[in-house]
This record gives C-alpha cells, sequence and structure tokens, in this order.
C-alpha cells in the first residue's frame, strides 16, 4: 500500500500566520506539523509516500523532508494548483499510484494513542473497500460527521452538518484498496466545488464495504488548523513528551522502532539534532535506553 500526505490548502482560519508560510509546516511543539501525519503513516507500514501541496509551498516540504532516505523510506512530490477537494489528491496522485492501493493522511492530523501500529495495520491490510476512524468532539459541525443506527451500523456520513446528528467525527486518515482513482473520478465537486472525500466514503458504504473504526477515548485525534487546536496539539506534544521522555511525531524514532533504519543511522540523526531535546532523546534511544 502506498500512501499520500495532503497538505495544500491556504490555511485560511490561521491566517496572518500562514499567509506567507505553510500551514502543515507549522510548528506543534517541537516539530513540523507533518511529521505528525507521515509517522501515522510509517506506523501503518507505508513507506512510498507522495506529498502534496500548493506550487508555492511544494520547495519548502522537499527541503524539510527530502528523499526520505533519513526516515527510511521514500518521498514523491506533486503539486495541487488550486485547493479542489481532498479526493483530488487521487487524481493528482493518479500516475504515481499506478493502481495501487493508498492511505491519505491529512497533513494537519495528529492521532496518538496505545497499539495504534497495530490498528493502522489491520486497516493497511484490508484488502477490499474503504477504512476511516471516527473520534468523539464537542464540535462535530466543524467535521464529517457519522450517523450510526442503534446496532452500531452506519447510515450515513454528512460533510460539516449544521445540526449533527452525533458527536463522532470523520478523522483524517483514509484507507483505500485499489479502485481508488476510478472511483475519485466518478464523483462530482460539490456545492462548494470541491471534490469531497466524504463523497468518496459514501460511494463505499453505499456499496456496503466501508468499515468506520471507532478510536476510543484511549486515543488523541488533534487537528492544528485554527489558533486553539494549534496550541492544543503543541501542549499535549509537549505534555506527553516532558512526562514521559517518549516521542510523539518523530518520524527517525518511528523509523527506528519499525526496523526501516539502524541504531547508527539513528546516532548520526540524533547528533545532527544536538542542540535540542527531540536530539538527546534520539541519542538514548541509540543508545538502547527507552525500551
Ligand atoms: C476535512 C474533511 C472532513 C474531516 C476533516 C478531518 O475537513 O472534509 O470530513 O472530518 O478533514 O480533519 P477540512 O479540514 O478540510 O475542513
Amino acid at each position: 500500500m502506498k500512501g499520500i500526505i495532503l497538505a495544500g490548502g491556504s490555511g485560511s482560519r490561521l491566517h496572518p500566520m500562514t499567509l506567507a508560510a505553510s500551514k502543515q509546516l507549522l510548528p506543534v511543539y517541537d516539530k513540523p506539523m507533518v511529521y505528525y501525519p507521515l509517522c501515522t503513516l510509517m506506523l501503518a507500514g507505508i513507506r512510498d509516500i507522495l506529498i502534496i501541496s500548493t506550487p508555492e509551498d511544494l520547495p519548502q516540504f522537499r527541503r524539510l523532508l527530502g528523499d526520505g532516505e533519513r526516515f527510511g523510506v521514500h518521498f514523491a512530490y506533486a503539486i495541487q494548483p488550486s485547493p479542489d477537494g481532498i479526493a483530488q489528491a487521487f487524481l493528482i496522485g493518479r500516475d504515481w499510484l499506478g493502481g495501487e492501493a493508498c492511505a491519505l493522511a491529512l497533513g494537519d492530523n495528529l492521532i496518538h494513542g496505545d497499539h495504534l501500529s497495530a490498528l493502522l495495520r489491520q486497516a493497511a491490510a484490508n484488502p477490499a473497500g474503504a477504512s476511516v476512524f471516527a473520534y468523539q468532539v464537542r464540535d462535530p459541525e466543524r467535521y464529517g460527521v457519522v450517523l450510526f443506527d442503534e446496532a452500531g451500523g452506519v447510515l450515513d456520513i454528512i460533510e460539516k452538518p449544521a445540526s449533527p446528528a452525533s458527536n463522532w467525527a470523520v478523522t483524517g486518515l483514509y484507507f483505500y484498496d485499489a479502485r481508488v482513482t476510478e472511483i475519485a473520478a466518478s464523483i462530482k465537486p460539490s456545492a462548494r466545488g470541491e471534490l469531497e472525500i466524504t463523497d468518496l466514503n459514501r460511494v463505499y458504504l453505499r456499496e456496503g464495504t466501508l468499515r468506520v473504526e471507532r478510536l476510543s477515548r484511549g486515543y488523541a485525534w488533534l487537528d492544528a488548523g485554527t489558533p486553539d487546536s494549534l496550541i492544543q496539539a503543541a501542549t499535549y506534544v509537549q505534555t506527553i513528551q516532558s512526562r514521559t521522555g517518549m516521542l510523539v511525531g518523530c518520524p527517525e524514532e518511528v523509523a527506528f522502532r519499525m526496523g526501516y533504519i539502524g541504531a547508527d543511522e539513528l546516532r548520526a540523526h540524533a547528533g545532527s539534532l544536538h542542540k535540542t531535546e527531540l536530539g538527546r532523546i534520539l541519542h538514548e534511544l541509540a543508545e538502547g535506553q527507552h525500551r
């Protein structure tokens, strides 16, 4: 399975911070925002990753991430000329995908929790259909919202409903089978002129192959698309890291734990960050502590 990180958009809810900088490159505590969804894809076992961003911002992503060797993965890059919807990622990535199954992670989403890797690998291993994740929030009207029947079956998903029928928001992490490009090409722009990811999910829902996994309270799902959610995400990462000494959203660490890079490479990366606490923790990890 391949993976796409969509890091486009104008970041208008974060203006003026994003007038001259990509939202997904803003710091979330001690790392650029895009590191967090990158780690999510890596934890799913995905190593071929396409980064999609705007014509203005894509060079900065290349500068930050390079070819992926540092993290034991391979990056490709593509431009989204205008923000015409999340599902457009599959049309932009059509040739690169070459008809393979694909996961999509939104560049401003952070998911963290115990056994996340097992949950993600299970979603990635499912051969047919699509898997999405739902999480209980207090402000569901900002998201795609899942409507469940009494038995827990999914009745519908509604994009940003004015009166949400539940508190279960669809997170910005999606796993699709090999038909995703074809299905994305079949959906029509919504009233706001975008190819909606919710419409893509509803195609799978109608054919009975959409799985909606509810993330329990043992997980944290945060987005960082507004000033408040940005600072909440930063505080969350700071709290967990400073309390436990374990990192959140660090691709060098994930690469090491997944066996994509070895201790020598990790030690070298730690050295390149030696003036930071992050570098110190990576060094300890390379020396066999924090197991
Ligand atoms: C998008 C999707 C929405 C999803 C959300 C998750 O919204 O359209 O269904 O719940 O991401 O972050 P956007 O962030 O583009 O407003």
